[in-house]
């Protein structure tokens, strides 16, 4: 019987040190060290990043194995995020990826973050549906660092067919909470205080693009040029409507992201949509999503198990197997890239 080759994963591109070993398909183990040092400053700080991750790359990499009940001499293949991300963080996860590669005499594989994110929906049992996304699927990656739409073909046969022109939508709702006075990261605390909200209370711009790219500057403005008018008329004016304003936040980006995946479809013909990235953790997306199941029977939504959303070590030993699986082998020589390529 042919082996099933065991693949330890490196994350390590933002603020999250993620370590995880998979046998086949199968998590045996998932450490994510998330950084609270940066809630204090309101967003990442990258020197900082660095070296929590230096702090904790060990710790997690023992943890995980441990965890996972493997020796150290079983894994077959280490693999970690080449980029995109901040460069300091990705550094650290490269040194150590390499040294552990060369320590153990095992096989190096570089992961594309994006490529990661989409990917994760083929470790087994990662999202709500418990399958894996036949080909062809369309993806939206929404993160801290990207919103795209990508048609994916195959594992590695991905094209992208829109992008945002400026800010991300996770990098928004980042800074949008930050006006409010809530901690970072911003998303998961717009959405704890939306849940008794009114959505349709305030009604905020939505962007013109054209085609399938995405702009999200404008309705930050819109909602932050909304704050500062309605405070200079009442000092309490957010503590007084904090839900309803979350709440209605939340639902002009769930409609921004689910307009353009509605104009994919009809673009492409392609009905099976896998969302990914930290946003897509969001309740009221994944209901405006799962709405499109019942409006037409030939939609199919795949929506991750929110441990699988935000940045984790999972998503990139699942990308580095599959890799490993078509002998995509890289060198020792590689060297971590701050910006988005090509897939
Ligand atoms: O995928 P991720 O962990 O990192 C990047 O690759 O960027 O995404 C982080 C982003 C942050 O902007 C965070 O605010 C957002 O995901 N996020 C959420 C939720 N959970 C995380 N946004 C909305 N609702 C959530 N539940
Ligand atoms: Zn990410």
């Amino acid at each position: 019987m042919k082996k099933k080759p065991i693949i330890i994963g490196i994350e390590s591109s933002c603020d999250d040190t993620g370590v995880s070993i998979i046998r086949n398909r199968n998590v045996l183990s998932n450490i994510i060290i998330h950084q609270k040092i940066h809630k204090k400053y309101g967003g990442v700080v990258p020197e900082l990043a660095s070296r929590q991750h230096d702090l904790n790359i060990t710790k997690a990499v023992k943890q995980a194995i441990l965890l996972s009940k493997v020796s150290i001499n079983q894994i077959d293949a280490v693999s970690f995020t080449l980029g995109p991300g901040l460069i300091g963080p990705l550094l650290v996860g490269a040194s150590f990826a390499k040294s552990f590669s060369m320590g153990l005499e095992i096989p190096l594989l570089t992961v594309n973050h994006i490529q990661a994110h989409i990917l994760s929906h083929f470790i087994q049992n990662a999202n709500i549906n418990n399958s894996y996304p036949k080909f062809p699927f369309l993806s939206l990656v929404i993160s801290g660092g990207h919103t795209q739409i990508i048609q994916v073909d195959d594992f590695f046969k991905m094209k992208i067919l829109g992008s945002t022109l400026d800010d991300s939508v996770g990098e928004v709702l980042d800074k949008i909470a930050r006006a409010l006075g809530l901690d970072y990261p911003g998303g998961p605390m717009i959405e704890y205080f939306s849940k008794n909200g009114n959505n349709k209370k305030f009604i905020f711009s939505k962007p013109t693009v054209t085609g399938l790219d995405f702009s999200f500057s404008g309705f930050k403005s819109d909602v932050i040029r909304f704050l500062k008018k309605r405070l200079n008329k009442n000092m309490f004016f957010i503590k007084q409507n904090l839900s309803d304003i979350c709440a209605s936040i939340q639902k002009t980006t769930a409609e921004i992201l689910s307009e353009k995946v509605q104009k994919a479809i009809l673009k492409t013909g392609i009905y099976r949509i896998a969302l990914a990235g930290g946003v897509s953790a969001n309740y009221e997306i994944i209901r405006t999503f799962m709405s499109f199941e019942k409006k037409d029977k030939r939609c199919k939504i795949f929506i991750l198990k929110k441990e699988y959303t935000t940045d984790n070590g999972a998503m990139i030993a699942i990308t580095g197997l599959l890799k490993y699986e078509k002998n995509l082998f890289d060198s020792i020589h590689v060297t971590p890239y701050s910006k988005f390529k090509t897939f």
